[in-house]
Formats: C-alpha cells, structure tokens, sequence
C-alpha cells in the first residue's frame, strides 16, 4: 500500500472513531475497560515506569497504567481521533492527573524519540494499521532496550455471535470484511501469525496468552445501542437506513441463540494479549590485550 493510500486509510478509521468519541466506552457494557486491564496486568506496568499507550482512545488502558507505573512514572497517549484524544483530555483534567499527556498522531509512524519508553500498549489497535509490520517495526525503536510491548488483539467469538454480526455482511463493502479486523485469516487469525509479526519485527521472548470477555445485553435494543458506540458504528453506517429496522429484527432472532439463565443474552469472545521484548544489546566480547 503506497504512503498515501495508507495515510487516507488510517484517517477514515480515525474518523469513525471520532464519531463514536462521546460513546465509546460509556454506555454501561463493561467491555473495553476489563480488555485493557488484563492487557495492563500482563504486561506488569510498574511504578516509575515511562509508558507509551498507543491507539490510548478514551483511555481504557490509560487509567490503569497511569495507576500502576505511580507519580514518579509518565504514560503518553496517543491517538489519530482528536475527538478521543479531546474527550481523553477532559477526563485527565477531571482527574486531576499530572503523570499523563496526550497527543495526536498517526500509531503508524509515532515521531517520538527513540529508545524514550519502558513499556508500549497497544489495547486493540495493531489490526486497524494499514501496514501493521512496519507499525510494529517503529513501536520496537521507541523502546529502550529491556523495554517491552504488549497489545491485545482479537480471536475468536462464539457461534452466537458470528451469527449475530453476519446481519451486517450483505451490507458491507469489501473494506469492511476486511479479514484482518475479523480474525479469520491472515496474522490476526492465530497466536502464531501475531507472534511471528512481533518477531518479524525485531521483538524477542514473545508469549502469548487469553481471557474470555463476555458481553451481556438486557435486549436486543441494548445490543443496538452499544455496537452502535463503538467501532461497529461502520457497520450500522453501511446499512442503508430503510434496512436498519430489519437488520435489527433479524439481530433480535439471532440473539435468542445466546439467551442465558436471567433471560439476558450474553455472547463471549476469545481476545489474544501478545508481549515482546525489544533485545537488550549483547555486549561486545571483552578484548584481551596483551601487556606491551
Ligand atoms: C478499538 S479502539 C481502542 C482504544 C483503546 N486502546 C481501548 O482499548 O479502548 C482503537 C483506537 O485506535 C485508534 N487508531 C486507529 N488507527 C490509528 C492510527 N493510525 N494512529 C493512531 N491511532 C489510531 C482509534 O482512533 C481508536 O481510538
């Protein structure tokens, strides 16, 4: 993909997210927030620790690691939406903190000086990047050696589920089925394809590890209100609005499958968290010099 297409590709995926920038988050489904944290906790933030959250949105990941690394550590923010990057802002002014500072850029091509962080998260971002290697290359240069990175990615999602977002299929142009954000093939679709990016990319011990978040929906209108808050919104967009109430009839049809023991419908989805390690240089192999 030539830089420009690239460019323009990453500014409409900005743009839909400052679109969804006053909902994202904040519509009572806990879902990106206990994402981030088990991202957080399996990276090990630690106080003192200066921290690059990149694709930071409404600070899901943020809050939790500004928590962890204390007020002797620093987390930046990053973001291309600068409508997430201004309603992230209100909040850390509300909170009163001083350890965090956003700013907007583009995660594909961070201008940050090298070797400036302990540690980078990327909580569900890497799969929006149109050039994900070379992402990963730049996120490895910005760490100091020892430093570590940690993104979350999606797996998969129980057949429910699959069911429920094929309502969107007919409607989606072939940008939205992009197979990278779905998982079902190319690097995002296995714990391998992630972790041979991250090697590709210069990283080293790569690990891997899961957590099944559920999702829990009072109605199929709860489900409506909350894909529409979110990076789904592409979605509800591309269904032209005399099909929506359909697509919505036929959502409530597939969301029986996933109905539980209280009556509500809860659907689960596999979420991967990959970590790396940029190499700490060897050091050169001592010189014997023999006395003169
Ligand atoms: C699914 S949201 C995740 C936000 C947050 N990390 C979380 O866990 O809730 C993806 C975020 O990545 C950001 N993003 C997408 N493409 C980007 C790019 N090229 N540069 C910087 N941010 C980008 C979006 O604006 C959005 O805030």
């Amino acid at each position: 993909m030539d830089p420009a297409e690239a460019a323009q590709r990453s500014a409409r995926v900005a743009a839909v997210f400052d679109r969804v920038a006053d909902t994202y988050d904040a519509v009572g489904i806990p879902w990106f927030g206990p994402i981030a944290q088990h991202l957080v906790a399996e990276v090990a933030a630690a106080p003192g620790e200066r921290v690059l959250d990149i694709g930071t949105g409404r600070g899901a990941a943020l809050w939790p690691l500004a928590q962890a690394v204390g007020a002797s550590g620093h987390v930046t923010g990053l973001d291309l939406a600068t409508g997430m990057i201004a309603a992230t802002r209100r909040e850390v002014a509300e909170r009163g903190m001083t350890t965090v500072d956003l700013v907007v850029a583009d995660a594909g091509a961070p201008d940050l000086p090298e070797a400036s962080f302990d540690l980078a998260v990327a909580a569900l971002v890497l799969f929006f990047l149109p050039d994900p290697p070379a992402a990963l290359r730049a996120w490895l240069r910005l760490l100091v050696p020892g430093g570590r990175l940690g993104i979350s990615t999606f797996g998969s999602r129980d057949a429910a589920w699959e069911q429920l977002d094929d309502v969107f299929t007919p409607f989606l142009p072939p940008q939205l089925l992009d197979a990278r954000t779905s998982g079902t093939r190319g690097p995002f679709a296995s714990d391998t394809g992630v972790e041979e990016l991250l090697g590709a990319a210069g990283f080293s011990d790569i690990r891997t590890t899961h957590l099944e978040q559920t999702v829990t929906f009072a109605d199929p209108e709860h489900w409506r209100t909350w894909s529409w808050s979110h990076g789904q919104r592409t979605h509800w967009e591309a269904v032209p609005q005399e099909h929506r109430g359909a697509v919505l009839a036929a959502a409530a049809e597939r969301l029986e499958a996933a109905r539980d023991g209280a009556g509500a419908f809860t659907l689960a989805q596999d979420v991967r968290l990959t970590v790396g390690f940029r190499r700490v240089q060897q050091c050169p192999a001592p010189q014997h010099l023999e006395p003169d």
